[in-house]
């Protein structure tokens, strides 16, 4: 009797049509030994009536490689404010976030440009697709920024839309897709470049719950076949349940799930 095989899952495609890039050999060893390591982050922010905010008042944590770690927590609660300090995207008050051995807390704007560039992967909870390009044309521009040839890129980032069936919308502008399918695009644009900290804030908010399940279960693939981190602020209860751990941000503080 035959075998008949299974069609291979959106998810398995979508790593398996990203190829291992030899440009990226170098962060491929330094990941080896990847983790993050979050030390007493403190954040405020002043009000409009000049009240301070205090949003994160002394947040730890550490995360090893091939983890997906989701981040749970009420509206406001500072998941984003989170993802933004660890990705060097806004300044911390105090404390410390060092990912391998790069102190993202210490770098220079323009070092951690260059870094964020190549090792951290941004899934943004308002998507920031650039509306003037297509789909593809987005996914591809993470790759023909690290000097990808642009063929060679639109060829992957083509594959990649396919994987999580956008395969007819590549050629569409951003601003004629739905909400569902630009937060599509905006995963496939976060993993393109294959890096070793994937921040996803809210990714599934415009989806259905399968296409939900279906990017999560993507996220999770990706940080355990590439010993990634991934980092994921959600408040879809099913998809933090597919990460490894859940941590609850409550009150300025994090707290392992089970013991809020
Ligand atoms: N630049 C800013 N200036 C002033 N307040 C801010 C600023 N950014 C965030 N905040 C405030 O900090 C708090 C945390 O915001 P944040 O966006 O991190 O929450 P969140 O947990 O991601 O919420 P949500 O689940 O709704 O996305 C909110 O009360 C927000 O109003
Ligand atoms: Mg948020």
């Amino acid at each position: 009797m035959s075998k008949v095989q299974s069609p291979k899952s959106s998810v398995e495609n979508l790593l398996l049509n990203v190829p291992a890039n030899d440009k990226h050999r170098d962060v491929g060893l330094w990941t080896l030994d990847l983790g993050l390591s979050v030390t007493d982050l403190r954040k405020s922010f002043s009000s409009p009536a000049g009240e301070r905010l205090e949003v994160l008042q002394g947040v730890s944590f550490a995360a090893d490689g091939g983890e997906a770690v989701a981040i749970v927590g009420a509206s406001g609660a500072g998941k984003s404010t989170l993802l933004h300090l660890i990705g060097g995207l806004e300044d911390a008050d105090h404390g410390r976030i060092v990912l391998g051995s790069f102190e993202v807390d210490r770098a220079s704007p323009a070092t951690l440009a260059k870094f964020r560039r190549k090792h951290i992967g941004l899934v943004f909870q308002f998507h920031h697709l650039l509306s003037d390009l297509n789909a593809a044309e987005n996914v591809a521009l993470p790759l023909m920024i690290a000097r990808t040839g642009r063929r060679e890129a639109m060829t992957q980032a083509v594959q990649s839309l396919g994987s999580l069936a956008l395969g007819s919308r590549v050629a569409h502008p951003v601003g004629h897709l739905s909400g569902g399918e630009q937060q599509r695009v905006a995963v496939c644009r976060a993993l393109i470049t294959q890096p070793s900290l994937v921040l996803a804030d809210e990714p599934t908010g415009n989806l259905d719950a399968s296409f939900a399940e279906e990017i999560g279960e993507t996220l999770v693939a990706y940080a355990r076949s590439r010993g990634a981190i991934v980092l994921l602020a959600t408040h879809n209860e099913r998809l933090a349940q597919l990460c490894d751990r859940i941590l609850v941000l409550k009150e300025g503080r994090l707290h392992e799930s089970g013991r809020v």
